[in-house]
């Protein structure tokens, strides 16, 4: 072929979840491997009214180029909606927060730079970083996140120093698991004692059920952290809205690297999310949310406290958020136990996709926010079965 291709596209791998998702497209199958949110909770009504009114407003203004930066009103609800003193100036409308990982990445990363991540990550930011050809070091993690004495063994220094840590501390993708307030407070402070920063990814935060997590990193120490923002959960991710909030130092770079990637956020969607914003309606919406995602999980755990006993198999009871995170026996992979599991008509992603560094294999992603909660019981009673015809198998 007449190209030559870039080094850093051997980096580029297709994401194992998009391909798992074409399993998902044959007929019969359910699919709990996807983190999409609810189609029940977009709020069609609302986003049919902010668009006539948008356009009747300022139609012209809503279609033409704008500002990189983003609108300034949904710049304004952004920083007025979080939880510690953010000058609208700091805020960056991005294209999801997927893209605010791309450009983190381009801002911070050298190639041979070393980044460090949770054990396991989301997927899509070590998709995201992988074109910088970054070395991604996995701190080990427990059931709150980061380990705080490995954290502290891997940041290095001089030129071998890590750029960042890049961190979910609300109902992480993919284990669903929560940063207890005392790990918090000792990461900020560890990282702010050694000037690491931190990347601090939120889309779920708002998704919790009971309480409330703890205040955001960024919240104890915004001079050292970049934080991410989306509204993909709370109101729908087919607008392609993020946020990133940057200290003023960093701030013009990330503009800059925006610039070249897309110009700008479309302006139409902004001034339609503006516009839905106003009058409080996130303060109704995302209880309706939570009060249905609570539902789901409860009928996921009930579901496997009644198809999984005397299987081995553990699991823990995330506290918000979309995802399950499930252990199976030793012995039982989960990329064995995939196809097995179509076959009975059910879908889910294989943990190890999501580890940078060495994967454990016994574990598997469940999402409770897609299927209905009747089709989670038919799912998990086909994954139980799954599971027993694994345990038969020769191979084992
Ligand atoms: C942890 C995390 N970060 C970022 C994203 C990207 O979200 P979006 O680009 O839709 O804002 C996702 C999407 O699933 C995610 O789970």
């Amino acid at each position: 072929m007449p190209f030559t291709l870039a080094s850093r596209t051997g980096k580029m791998n297709p994401s194992v979840i998009r391909e798992i998702l074409k399993l998902t497209e044959k007929p019969g199958i359910i699919s709990l491997a996807g983190g999409l949110p609810s189609p029940r909770t977009f709020p069609v009504d609302a986003f049919a009214r902010a668009c006539a009114s948008v356009l009747q407003s300022d139609g012209a203004g809503a279609l033409q180029y704008a500002a990189s930066e983003g609108y300034g009103p949904l710049r304004e609800a952004v920083a007025a909606q979080l939880p510690w003193d953010v000058d609208p100036a700091q805020v960056l409308i991005t294209t999801g927060s997927q893209q605010g990982l791309d450009l983190v990445a381009k801002v911070l990363l050298d190639a041979g730079s070393r980044v460090l991540v949770e054990t396991p990550t989301y997927l899509g930011a070590l998709q995201a970083f992988a074109p910088m050809e970054p070395v991604v070091q996995a701190v080990p993690s427990d059931d709150e996140g980061v380990d705080i004495a490995a954290l502290a063994a891997g940041v290095g220094s001089g030129a071998d120093k890590a750029r960042f840590l890049y961190v979910l501390p609300n109902f992480q993708n993919p284990t669903g698991r929560t940063m207890s307030e005392a790990r918090r407070a000792a990461l900020v402070a560890t990282a702010a004692e050694r000037g690491l920063p931190i990347v601090e990814d939120n889309p779920y935060g708002d998704l919790w059920f009971d309480a409330p997590p703890p205040a955001p990193l960024t919240a104890r120490n915004p001079a050292g952290c970049i934080y991410l923002g989306s509204f993909s959960k709370v109101l729908a991710p087919g607008l392609r809205l993020g946020y990133l909030v940057a200290p003023h130092a960093v701030f013009p770079k990330l503009l800059q690297a925006k610039q070249a990637a897309d110009l700008h956020t479309p302006g139409f969607n902004q001034r339609m999310v503006a516009e839905v914003l106003q009058g409080g309606f996130l303060e109704r919406h995302v209880p309706t949310i939570r009060t249905l995602y609570r539902q789901q999980r409860d009928a996921m755990l009930a579901a496997l406290e009644r198809e999984m006993g005397g299987l081995g198999v553990s699991w823990n009871r995330p506290a918000g958020g979309m995802f399950l995170w499930l252990r199976l026996p030793q012995g039982m992979h989960a990329v064995d136990l995939l196809p097995l599991a179509v076959e009975r008509g059910v879908a889910f992603v294989p943990g190890a996709a999501f580890y940078a560094g060495d994967a454990d294999a016994h574990t598997l992603r469940l999402s409770f926010v897609t299927a209905s909660a009747a089709q989670i019981d038919t799912a998990i009673a086909a994954l139980a079965d799954a599971v027993r015809a694994l345990a038969l198998a020769p191979t084992l």
